[in-house]
């Protein structure tokens, strides 16, 4: 049985928040919405319940899972030798849409790192979010709360959609606003390298890491890919092809192509980003959960035209719903 509870999103009841702590304590399966998607959250240092949470999720378990908590000071007992940009790096950006991937102590349980020597952990800026992480008091490991391959959600009715019956709990805050997941930074090796992108962005993180760059794709498996790396996550159920190069040779092509699947009977969804990346990827994985809820067979999209601010983003996760399937229009 899955509990939903609803909550004032920017004042959340303290009586709710405390049912939920309690469960997460427990060793339970708690729903949350950060400002990014809803979360998957579990006691991050009972490897149990770990457990538990990558088979509610059907999640491969060599896909490492971020830790959320409360505030930096939580930080210290989960890492090793930290990098002195993180201070700088937390001041700036935390609470907020960052994680950072960092040596980790012996304390963080193998199966929250996939076995890995570091760990990723950030501090979310939800109100939902930040309530239900003080009053738990503990690190709270969690994973966007859909089952494995589908995209994120960003409403409780997305979780509930995937996980109703699987997990304990969900806290209904409302929409989250960005809508895709948060910029993964891994401060590990020699140069610190953007392993995801989002909405902080190479140019916001630059001032303080001059030398930081984007991690271009290994072809290799195992657990150092990032999750955006595999290629079916963030998919819809029906295809979804990509369309790139100049905008309207781009728009002339999908009309045409989504006409032609259209006459031969097909239900087609078209995913046209608006001119604010911001919007398109608040949008995002809710149109594409839309589209398989009306029963849409074929999806046509296009990147969005910017470069500024989510643009980076909205496009790669654009990229791996399409899996491969793009038409450059030249
Ligand atoms: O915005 C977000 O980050 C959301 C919300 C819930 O906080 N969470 C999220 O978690 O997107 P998830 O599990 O769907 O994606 C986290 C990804 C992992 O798949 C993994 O590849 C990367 O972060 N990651 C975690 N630990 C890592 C590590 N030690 N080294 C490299 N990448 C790591
Ligand atoms: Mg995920």
């Amino acid at each position: 049985m899955t509990t939903v509870l609803r909550l004032t999103p920017d004042r959340p009841e303290p009586d709710l928040i405390a049912d939920a702590a309690a469960c997460l304590r427990r060793g339970g399966l708690v729903a949350f919405p950060t400002e990014t998607v809803y979360g998957l959250g579990v006691a991050a240092l009972d490897p149990a319940a770990v457990r538990r949470l990558f088979a509610a999720k059907g999640r491969p378990a060599d896909d490492p899972l971020i830790v959320h908590l409360a505030s930096l000071d939580a930080l210290a007992p989960l890492v090793t030798a930290p990098p002195p940009a993180v201070a700088a790096l937390a001041a700036r950006f935390w609470p907020g849409p960052l994680t950072l991937v960092l040596r980790r102590s012996p304390l963080v349980p193998d199966d929250v790192t996939a076995g890995l020597d570091t760990v990723a952990v950030r501090v979310p800026a939800h109100p939902v979010a930040r309530a239900l992480l003080a009053a738990a008091g503990i690190p709270v490991a969690a994973p966007s709360a859909n089952l494995f391959s589908r995209p994120s959600p960003t409403q409780a009715g997305h979780v509930l959609e995937d996980l109703d019956g699987r997990i304990d709990l969900v806290l209904d805050g409302g929409s989250t606003q960005v809508g895709v997941e948060s910029t993964v930074l891994d401060l590990s090796g020699k140069v610190p390298e953007v392993l995801r992108p989002g909405a902080v962005t190479l140019e916001m993180l630059r001032p303080l890491l001059p030398d930081v760059r984007m991690r271009v794709a290994a072809a290799a498996a195992g657990p150092q890919r990032s999750p955006g790396l595999l290629t079916k996550h963030y998919a819809p159920r029906a295809p979804l092809t990509l369309y790139e190069g100049p905008a309207d040779r781009v728009l002339a092509r999908i009309r045409h192509d989504a006409g032609l699947a259209q006459a031969s009977g097909r239900r087609v969804g078209l995913l046209l980003p608006d001119d604010d990346a911001a919007v398109t990827a608040a949008r995002l994985y809710a149109a594409l959960r839309e589209f398989d809820a009306a029963g849409v067979e074929e999806i046509f999209a296009s990147l969005p035209t910017t470069t500024d601010g989510l643009s980076h983003a909205v496009a790669d996760r654009l990229r791996r719903a399409a899996a491969g399937r793009v038409v450059r229009c030249a």
